[in-house]
């Protein structure tokens, strides 16, 4: 029997899930949307695509959870997308009551399945899916950090000059502006970057890299990314179908990890069948350990708002 994948969201985000699952035969998709026909048009697209691209899949778009049921994966992409000058943070309880009752909902129809998280704020939001859908931790993954290393190797390839696959890199961390690039982790076919690039022109890259999503929303004005979120968000949905145990930075629920418990952040996870089978934890020096730290007090801080507004 075919796999089955259920996005949540037929807006940017979701729609481009949906159609890089379906044009890479991945799995059946059901992509869900509160607005009627919208999910139910560009769901008729993608499939009417699927003869040229030469993949099987079925898309059915609807506005009923009932269509969803056991899915294998559930990819939570909707929510509200930030407006120039907002920051993530700013979308944390519009999104969080969003979040809670598509994943009750979700989680209900397809008990099996694993959580793909991708809404906005991203650390806070997997919290709110965790305790929604009731879980346990390695079912509930958060999307950000394939997305942030994807930003960090497109500007290290440009300037070194040489191809993306050749940049292996990591980022930890929250999905904000307190994200961790890890400079010492990262490497142009095992050359370590700091041997091909100033100092300087190193630290504007990860600067970049902290800014990316914010220079995309700057340029669309309406919204954010989506390209590289969906093709990011694949990547996971692939390694967990096909358990192919990759080993990608995905935002976790740390359990003493890195020294945190009870906190969702950024961490290298290896994602087969089962979510999360594992989660490295690499050696972080001084420095490195204090951002990580201060990112993830970035992260409880927006939790302790949750909690307060009964979350
Ligand atoms: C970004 C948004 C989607 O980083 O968080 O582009």
């Amino acid at each position: 029997m075919r796999k089955k994948v259920t996005v949540v969201g037929a807006g940017n985000v979701g729609a481009s899930c949906a159609v890089r699952i379906a044009d890479k035969e991945l799995a059946d998709v059901a992509l869900i949307d509160i607005i009627e026909g919208v999910p139910q048009g560009k769901a008729l697209d993608m499939l009417e695509a699927c003869p040229i691209e030469n993949s099987d899949i079925r898309v059915v778009g609807t506005n009923s959870y009932e269509d969803t049921a056991n899915s294998d994966v559930v990819v939570m992409t909707a929510g509200f997308p930030r407006k120039p000058g907002m920051s993530r943070d700013d979308l944390l309880l519009k999104n969080a009551s969003i979040v809670k009752s598509c994943i009750g909902q979700a989680a209900k129809y397809s008990p099996n399945a694993v959580l793909i998280v991708v809404s906005n704020p991203l650390d806070a939001m997997c919290d709110v899916a965790y305790h929604a859908s009731g879980f346990s931790r390695n079912r509930v993954i958060g999307m950000a950090g394939i997305l942030d290393t994807a930003r960090f190797r497109t500007f290290l390839a440009e300037a070194v000059g040489v191809s993306v696959e050749n940049v292996v890199a990591m980022v930890l961390g929250g999905h904000g502006d307190t994200m961790v690039p890890l400079v010492r982790y990262t490497s142009v076919a095992g050359i370590p970057i700091t041997q091909l690039l100033p100092a300087d022109q190193l630290a504007a890259i990860v600067q970049r890299t902290r800014d990316g999503g914010a220079e995309i929303v700057g340029h669309l004005k309406t919204g954010s990314a989506f390209y590289a979120p969906s093709s990011s968000v694949v990547e996971m949905v692939e390694s967990i179908l096909k358990d192919k145990r990759k080993v990608l930075p995905c935002a976790a629920l740390l359990d003493g990890e890195y020294g945190r418990k009870g906190i969702f952040v950024g961490v290298p996870c290896n994602l087969g069948s089962y979510g999360i089978e594992k989660i490295y934890e690499v050696e972080l020096d001084g420095g490195e350990r204090t951002a990580l730290d201060a990112s993830a007090d970035a992260v409880e801080e927006l939790v302790r708002v949750l909690r307060r507004n009964g979350y």
